[in-house]
Protein backbone atom coordinates (compact mmCIF):
# COMPACT_ATOMS: atom_id res chain seq x y z
CA UNK A 1 0.00 0.00 0.00
CA UNK A 2 1.49 3.32 -1.04
CA UNK A 3 0.37 6.68 -0.01
CA UNK A 4 1.61 9.43 -2.19
CA UNK A 5 0.76 13.05 -1.30
CA UNK A 6 0.81 15.47 -4.28
CA UNK A 7 1.19 19.22 -3.20
CA UNK A 8 0.88 20.74 -6.73
CA UNK A 9 1.95 24.04 -7.16
CA UNK A 10 1.60 24.72 -2.70
CA UNK A 11 4.38 25.19 -0.38
CA UNK A 12 2.73 22.68 1.77
CA UNK A 13 3.07 22.41 5.41
CA UNK A 14 5.81 21.56 7.84
CA UNK A 15 7.57 18.46 6.18
CA UNK A 16 8.60 17.55 9.46
CA UNK A 17 5.17 17.32 10.41
CA UNK A 18 4.77 14.49 8.20
CA UNK A 19 7.96 12.53 10.12
CA UNK A 20 7.17 8.50 11.02
CA UNK A 21 4.30 8.28 8.19
CA UNK A 22 4.65 5.37 5.77
CA UNK A 23 3.98 7.68 2.59
CA UNK A 24 5.71 9.97 0.23
CA UNK A 25 5.34 13.54 -0.58
CA UNK A 26 5.69 15.49 -3.99
CA UNK A 27 5.97 18.44 -3.60
CA UNK A 28 6.76 21.52 -5.97
CA UNK A 29 10.40 21.43 -7.03
CA UNK A 30 11.09 24.53 -4.94
CA UNK A 31 10.32 22.15 -1.38
CA UNK A 32 12.16 18.88 -2.48
CA UNK A 33 15.36 19.91 -0.30
CA UNK A 34 13.06 20.35 2.39
CA UNK A 35 11.45 17.19 2.29
CA UNK A 36 14.54 15.19 1.94
CA UNK A 37 16.10 16.95 4.90
CA UNK A 38 12.94 16.08 6.88
CA UNK A 39 14.15 12.27 5.92
CA UNK A 40 10.62 12.03 3.51
CA UNK A 41 10.81 9.56 1.18
CA UNK A 42 10.30 12.45 -1.29
CA UNK A 43 9.65 12.30 -5.24
CA UNK A 44 9.29 14.89 -7.68
CA UNK A 45 6.05 16.39 -9.83
CA UNK A 46 7.86 15.86 -13.10
CA UNK A 47 11.10 14.67 -14.41
CA UNK A 48 12.91 15.14 -17.84
CA UNK A 49 14.04 12.35 -20.37
CA UNK A 50 17.56 13.89 -20.83
CA UNK A 51 20.28 13.21 -18.12
CA UNK A 52 21.72 16.97 -19.33
CA UNK A 53 21.31 19.50 -21.83
CA UNK A 54 19.67 22.76 -22.92
CA UNK A 55 15.96 22.33 -21.87
CA UNK A 56 15.47 25.71 -20.15
CA UNK A 57 12.84 24.99 -17.36
CA UNK A 58 13.00 20.98 -16.77
CA UNK A 59 15.24 19.02 -14.01
CA UNK A 60 16.33 15.76 -14.99
CA UNK A 61 16.62 12.11 -12.85
CA UNK A 62 20.54 12.96 -12.08
CA UNK A 63 19.70 16.38 -10.54
CA UNK A 64 17.05 14.95 -8.46
CA UNK A 65 19.18 12.01 -6.94
CA UNK A 66 21.61 14.54 -6.30
CA UNK A 67 19.04 16.33 -3.88
CA UNK A 68 18.05 12.72 -2.33
CA UNK A 69 14.92 12.63 -4.38
CA UNK A 70 13.63 9.05 -4.99
CA UNK A 71 10.91 9.16 -7.66
CA UNK A 72 9.27 11.08 -9.57
CA UNK A 73 5.51 11.51 -10.84
CA UNK A 74 4.95 11.51 -14.55
CA UNK A 75 2.19 12.03 -16.68
CA UNK A 76 -0.17 13.57 -14.12
CA UNK A 77 -3.34 14.58 -16.06
CA UNK A 78 -2.69 18.63 -15.55
CA UNK A 79 0.23 17.88 -17.17
CA UNK A 80 -1.41 16.22 -20.34
CA UNK A 81 -4.12 19.12 -20.05
CA UNK A 82 -2.10 22.22 -19.52
CA UNK A 83 1.50 21.63 -20.74
CA UNK A 84 0.99 19.23 -23.77
CA UNK A 85 2.08 16.19 -21.99
CA UNK A 86 1.65 13.47 -24.70
CA UNK A 87 1.57 9.61 -24.26
CA UNK A 88 4.69 9.52 -26.17
CA UNK A 89 6.54 12.29 -23.90
CA UNK A 90 5.50 10.33 -20.46
CA UNK A 91 6.82 6.82 -22.04
CA UNK A 92 10.16 9.10 -22.60
CA UNK A 93 10.19 10.30 -19.22
CA UNK A 94 8.91 7.20 -17.03
CA UNK A 95 11.87 5.21 -19.46
CA UNK A 96 14.48 7.55 -18.05
CA UNK A 97 13.49 7.88 -15.06
CA UNK A 98 13.50 4.40 -14.41
CA UNK A 99 16.61 3.82 -16.40
CA UNK A 100 18.34 6.64 -13.99
CA UNK A 101 17.14 4.69 -11.27
CA UNK A 102 14.05 7.17 -9.52
CA UNK A 103 10.97 4.93 -8.85
CA UNK A 104 8.14 6.43 -10.89
CA UNK A 105 4.45 7.11 -10.24
CA UNK A 106 2.43 7.26 -14.03
CA UNK A 107 -0.47 8.62 -13.74
CA UNK A 108 -3.62 7.63 -16.59
CA UNK A 109 -7.21 8.37 -16.69
CA UNK A 110 -10.11 9.54 -18.57
CA UNK A 111 -12.12 12.67 -19.02
CA UNK A 112 -16.13 13.36 -18.57
CA UNK A 113 -16.34 13.38 -22.07
CA UNK A 114 -14.63 10.29 -22.66
CA UNK A 115 -16.58 8.01 -19.58
CA UNK A 116 -19.63 9.65 -21.03
CA UNK A 117 -18.74 8.36 -24.71
CA UNK A 118 -17.66 4.80 -22.89
CA UNK A 119 -14.77 5.36 -23.91
CA UNK A 120 -12.64 4.78 -20.56
CA UNK A 121 -11.19 1.19 -21.30
CA UNK A 122 -9.84 2.52 -24.65
CA UNK A 123 -8.27 5.36 -23.22
CA UNK A 124 -6.35 3.49 -20.48
CA UNK A 125 -5.56 0.95 -23.07
CA UNK A 126 -3.87 3.50 -25.30
CA UNK A 127 -2.26 5.35 -22.17
CA UNK A 128 -0.42 1.94 -21.10
CA UNK A 129 0.39 1.15 -24.24
CA UNK A 130 3.46 2.94 -24.22
CA UNK A 131 4.65 1.37 -20.66
CA UNK A 132 6.57 -0.85 -19.74
CA UNK A 133 6.45 -3.44 -16.59
CA UNK A 134 9.25 -2.58 -14.41
CA UNK A 135 9.59 -3.05 -10.86
CA UNK A 136 9.83 0.46 -9.59
CA UNK A 137 7.07 1.27 -11.70
CA UNK A 138 3.91 1.87 -9.91
CA UNK A 139 0.68 3.53 -11.64
CA UNK A 140 -1.89 5.67 -10.97
CA UNK A 141 -6.01 5.32 -12.05
CA UNK A 142 -7.05 9.54 -11.78
CA UNK A 143 -10.03 9.75 -13.61
CA UNK A 144 -9.92 13.55 -14.79
CA UNK A 145 -13.26 14.72 -13.55
CA UNK A 146 -12.84 13.44 -9.76
CA UNK A 147 -9.32 15.54 -9.69
CA UNK A 148 -9.57 18.54 -7.28
CA UNK A 149 -13.65 18.37 -7.90
CA UNK A 150 -14.83 16.14 -4.67
CA UNK A 151 -16.35 14.05 -7.13
CA UNK A 152 -14.30 10.38 -6.26
CA UNK A 153 -15.01 7.94 -8.10
CA UNK A 154 -16.85 5.08 -6.59
CA UNK A 155 -15.05 1.96 -4.95
CA UNK A 156 -16.69 -0.41 -7.70
CA UNK A 157 -15.36 2.24 -10.39
CA UNK A 158 -11.88 2.15 -9.50
CA UNK A 159 -11.86 -1.48 -8.56
CA UNK A 160 -12.79 -2.11 -12.37
CA UNK A 161 -10.71 0.45 -13.63
CA UNK A 162 -7.63 -0.66 -11.68
CA UNK A 163 -8.34 -4.80 -12.47
CA UNK A 164 -8.23 -3.80 -16.33
CA UNK A 165 -5.27 -2.08 -16.24
CA UNK A 166 -3.52 -4.71 -14.10
CA UNK A 167 -5.04 -7.06 -16.93
CA UNK A 168 -2.41 -5.34 -19.32
CA UNK A 169 0.34 -4.30 -17.42
CA UNK A 170 1.53 -5.39 -14.32
CA UNK A 171 2.06 -2.70 -11.80
CA UNK A 172 0.52 -1.49 -8.34
CA UNK A 173 -1.84 0.54 -8.98
CA UNK A 174 -2.60 3.98 -7.07
CA UNK A 175 -6.17 5.86 -7.09
CA UNK A 176 -6.26 9.32 -7.31
CA UNK A 177 -9.03 12.13 -7.19
CA UNK A 178 -10.67 14.06 -4.32
CA UNK A 179 -9.28 11.27 -2.03
CA UNK A 180 -10.35 12.69 1.42
CA UNK A 181 -10.19 10.58 5.11
CA UNK A 182 -13.51 9.43 5.06
CA UNK A 183 -13.57 8.35 0.88
CA UNK A 184 -10.15 6.13 1.95
CA UNK A 185 -11.29 3.57 3.53
CA UNK A 186 -13.95 2.06 1.04
CA UNK A 187 -11.52 2.96 -1.95
CA UNK A 188 -8.69 0.83 -0.35
CA UNK A 189 -10.55 -1.85 0.64
CA UNK A 190 -10.92 -3.04 -2.80
CA UNK A 191 -8.92 -5.87 -3.45
CA UNK A 192 -6.69 -4.21 -6.79
CA UNK A 193 -6.77 -0.38 -4.90
CA UNK A 194 -3.01 -0.85 -4.01
CA UNK A 195 -2.60 2.54 -2.21
CA UNK A 196 -3.87 6.52 -3.22
CA UNK A 197 -2.54 9.44 -4.75
CA UNK A 198 -3.86 12.08 -2.50
CA UNK A 199 -3.53 15.95 -3.75
CA UNK A 200 -5.76 18.41 -1.53
CA UNK A 201 -6.26 16.69 1.19
CA UNK A 202 -2.46 15.68 1.48
CA UNK A 203 -2.35 19.57 2.24
CA UNK A 204 -3.76 19.24 5.81
CA UNK A 205 -1.29 17.32 8.18
CA UNK A 206 -4.36 15.73 9.81
CA UNK A 207 -6.17 14.53 7.17
CA UNK A 208 -3.49 13.18 5.13
CA UNK A 209 -2.12 11.30 8.61
CA UNK A 210 -5.99 9.86 8.93
CA UNK A 211 -5.44 8.40 5.35
CA UNK A 212 -2.24 6.96 5.81
CA UNK A 213 -3.40 5.40 9.29
CA UNK A 214 -6.82 4.29 6.93
CA UNK A 215 -4.58 2.53 4.21
CA UNK A 216 -2.04 0.67 6.95
CA UNK A 217 -5.36 -0.55 8.64
CA UNK A 218 -6.59 -2.40 5.37
CA UNK A 219 -3.55 -3.79 5.19
CA UNK A 220 -2.46 -5.22 8.57
P1 LIG B 1 -7.07 15.71 -5.47
O1 LIG B 1 -5.81 15.61 -6.46
O2 LIG B 1 -6.89 14.68 -4.39
O3 LIG B 1 -7.03 17.13 -4.95
O4 LIG B 1 -8.28 15.44 -6.31
C1 LIG B 1 -5.31 14.37 -6.83
C2 LIG B 1 -4.13 14.53 -7.76
O5 LIG B 1 -4.21 15.32 -8.68
O6 LIG B 1 -3.11 13.88 -7.60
Amino acid sequence: MLIAGNWKMFRGPDPAAFAGLDAVICPPFTRLRDCVDAGLATYAQNVHWEPEGAYTGEISAPMLLELGVVGSLVGHSERRQYFGETDETVAKRTRAALDAGLRVIACVGETQEEREAGETADVLRRQLSVLEPHPDLVLAYEPVWAIGTGLSATPDMAQEAHAFMKSLLDAPVLYGGSVKPDSAGPLLAQPDVDGALVGGASLDVDSFTTICQTAAAIRS
